[in-house]
Order: C-alpha cells, then structure tokens, then sequence
C-alpha cells in the first residue's frame, strides 16, 4: 500500500480526527451485530497508547437523508463501543456533528478523551461533500485517520473533503483491508478461484468482467446463477431471473466457458419461506411451475470442492442461496467450511463484506478464514479493480510522492 498508516505519523499530543464505520444493524434501539464496532478497537487502541491530546470519532449510520433522525442516532452505538472499551476508558457521546455541542465537549474534554460524534448524515453537506461541513469537521483536529473501509467508496465530506484539508493517513483495519483487496489480489497465488453469488447478476456483472481477467476458475452460485441457466435455456419455474441480463451472461458464457463453474443441481422450494416444502433436481430437469431454485444442490457441491482444492487464494462474494432461511443455508454454511478448510491448509482465503460475511458468520466460521472485509459495496468496487475515492484522499508514503 502507497498510503501512509497511523504507523507512520507521532500521534502523540495531537488532536485526532478518525471516520470510523459504525454502520452495524440495530434491532428495537439495540445494536444486533457490533462486527463493525469490534474491528476498529486495534486502531482506536493503537491511537490511544500514543497519548493524543484528543480523539474524536466520526461515523454515519444509515441513511437519513440530511435531516435529523433519532431513529438513525448512534447513541446506541456510544453504548456498545463503552461496553467494548470497558470502565477504564470514558467515551463521551456527543449529540451534534461539529455544532456547538461538539464545540463544548470539546473545551470541556481532559487530556487524552474520546468522543463519538452524531450521526455525519445528519447535515445534507455529508453526502454532498460540502467544503464547509469538511472545514468544520477538519477545525477539530490536527490529524485525520480514515478507519472506515466500509465507506471508502463514498465522496463525502467525512471521507474525502476532510482528508484534503488534514495530514491524512490510514487507520490499522483500513490497511488491513486494503493489505488483501488490493495487493494480495493483484498478484495472487495461484490457483486464483472466486466464488460469486447473491440475488441478482446485473449489480454484479463489472465484477464478473474484473474477475474474470485475473481468475483461474469462477464459481457462480446464488439467484445470479439462474440468468446463466436462462442463458443456456433451462426451464427456471418460478426463479428470479433477470431477463435484462440474459444476453449479458450468454456473451460471458461464450468467452469464458471453460473458466466459468454453474451449479448443475438446486435445492427447489415452493416457497420462500421457513416451512417451504423442499426437494433437490438436476438442473438438466425442469423446476416445475410454481417451484423456484433457493439453493445450490449436494453435486455442485462436490464440484465446487474440486475446484476449490488445489487453490492458494479464494475470494467469495455473495451467498449461494437465501440463507437465512434454514432449509436453503446449507449451500453457504458449505461454501463456508470449504475455505474454512481451505485455510487450514494454507490458502488465503478472502470474504467480502455484508451477505457472505453474514453467512460465514451464521455458519461459525468467522475465525477460520483469512481475512473477512467489513465493507459491503466497498469491497465489490475493490474486486472490480477500482480506486476508493476515500483511499485516494490519504497522503502518499514519501518515496512515492
Ligand atoms: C455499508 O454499509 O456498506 C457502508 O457503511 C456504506 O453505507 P452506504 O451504502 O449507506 O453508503
């Protein structure tokens, strides 16, 4: 990595500014998964052995559109981050973004103190990067750590326009990230496999096209696959597919044949629902009207096994079916323990972020795999090979200036 990391600046007597991603799911007020929250205590830790004179975090949380609402307020969020950082550290929560809240805490804060600032999405100047919401946000600090990878993808004042106005370096898990969606992809080991999914082959197809210029095999499973099977002319029932895109997959079927793996049997339901009745077919069979394809089916299975096991690196983006629901998960809690095992025997083994990092969570194998993004969109515009506006705002290292 280019960038200059915490790693590389004194931290010590400064006032820091770090954007963090602490956009994690909250279920009746109470955040439901703190994955997000959790991978950015390294950083704050490292921060805080250096003895700054200030630390303040930045983050947004859903998408409220500009305008205050509580419903999208990272209180929440300051509770569970206390909870994480345990009694001998006070997080104050602050509830504007750089307003006059902000500016009180901030006179009032001791030597060393934390703050959690509201909600960046609040102010309409965030998504729009509005060089007067950034010059407020860099007013605060003398140095800018951008931890939130998550939201790297986005040109907004709290990951862009601040980054342009303040000494800016990269926090531990953004480096992290970047350490394996960039240059661990840039120049694999081989075998190179990635396995796609997820519901629809249109958000997907540039990424198909970047994978399919650095992969030695691609293996298709999830509701994306179906368009690959209408392209061929199998008989769908009643499955997603996107008819928009069949010629797309026709086109890619017909240049990458011999690279491209499609499922050859599926785990049908006659609903999307927990007490689906459920059965398997081949796909050279039709999916009976009123059936649909929820699944990927035992052979793939097998298949994508052998496919997957002389392989040094694996980067898997996308479930293989709905997996939250019981009677169509075991195709990704398959997927999972095959990298799982994978990894144990030395392959480097990559999870982008969201669904497949939901589903190797379900599946209990989150310590078992090389490395998991906490970026959703992030880490699919990294695997099509593109340069994260956030990323691009940090300072190079010296001998590349
Ligand atoms: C994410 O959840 O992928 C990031 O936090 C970015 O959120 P956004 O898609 O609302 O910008």
């Amino acid at each position: 990595m280019n960038k200059q990391s915490v790693r590389d600046v004194s931290l010590t007597g400064k006032r820091v500014l770090m954007r963090v991603d602490f956009n994690v799911p909250l279920r009746d007020g109470v955040v439901s998964n703190d994955a997000r929250i959790r991978a950015a205590l390294p950083t704050l830790q490292y921060l805080l052995e250096r003895g700054p004179k200030a630390l303040v975090l930045l983050s947004h949380l859903g998408r409220p559109k500009g305008r205050v609402d509580p419903r999208w307020s990272l209180q929440p969020v300051a509770g569970r981050l206390q909870e994480l950082l345990g009694r001998k550290l006070q997080l104050h929560f602050v509830a504007d973004c750089g307003g006059p809240l902000t500016q009180s805490a901030l006179a009032a804060l001791p030597e060393g103190g934390i703050l959690l600032l509201e909600n960046t999405r609040f102010d309409p100047g965030e998504t729009s990067n509005d060089p007067a919401v950034a010059r407020s946000l860099a007013s605060m600090a003398d140095i800018f750590v951008n931890d939130a990878f998550g939201a790297a993808h986005r040109a907004h004042a709290s990951t862009v326009g601040v980054a342009q106005l303040l000494p800016s370096v990269a926090g531990l898990l953004m480096e992290r990230e970047l350490d394996y969606l960039a240059t661990a992809l840039e120049a694999p080991r081989r075998p190179f496999v990635a396995i796609l999914g997820g519901a629809k082959v249109s958000d997907k197809i540039s990424v198909i096209e970047a994978l399919l210029q650095k992969v030695d095999r691609l293996l298709i499973g999830g509701g994306m696959a179906n368009t690959f099977f209408r392209a061929q002319g199998l008989d769908l029932g009643a499955s997603l597919v996107e008819e928009d895109a069949v010629s797309v997959a026709e086109n890619l079927l017909k240049e990458h044949a011999r690279r491209i793996v499609l499922p050859t049997d599926a785990i049908l339901g006659n609903s999307c629902s927990q007490d689906a009745d459920v059965r398997c077919i081949m796909l050279k069979e039709a999916v009976p009207p009123g059936w649909a394809i929820y699944d990927i089916g035992p052979v793939t299975l097998q298949r994508f096994a052998a496919e997957l096991r002389d392989a040094r690196t694996i980067v898997w983006n996308g479930p293989m079916g709905v997996f939250e629901l019981a009677p169509f998960a075991n195709g990704s809690n398959e997927v999972a323990a095959l990298l799982a095992a994978a990894t144990a025997t030395g392959a480097t083994t990559i999870i982008g972020g969201g669904d497949s990092a939901a589903a190797v969570e379900a599946a209990g194998l989150a310590g078992s795999v090389t490395h998991i993004s906490t970026g959703g969109g992030a880490s699919l515009e990294m695997l099509e090979g593109r340069v994260l506006p956030g990323v691009e705002a940090l300072d190079n290292r010296q001998s590349d200036d």
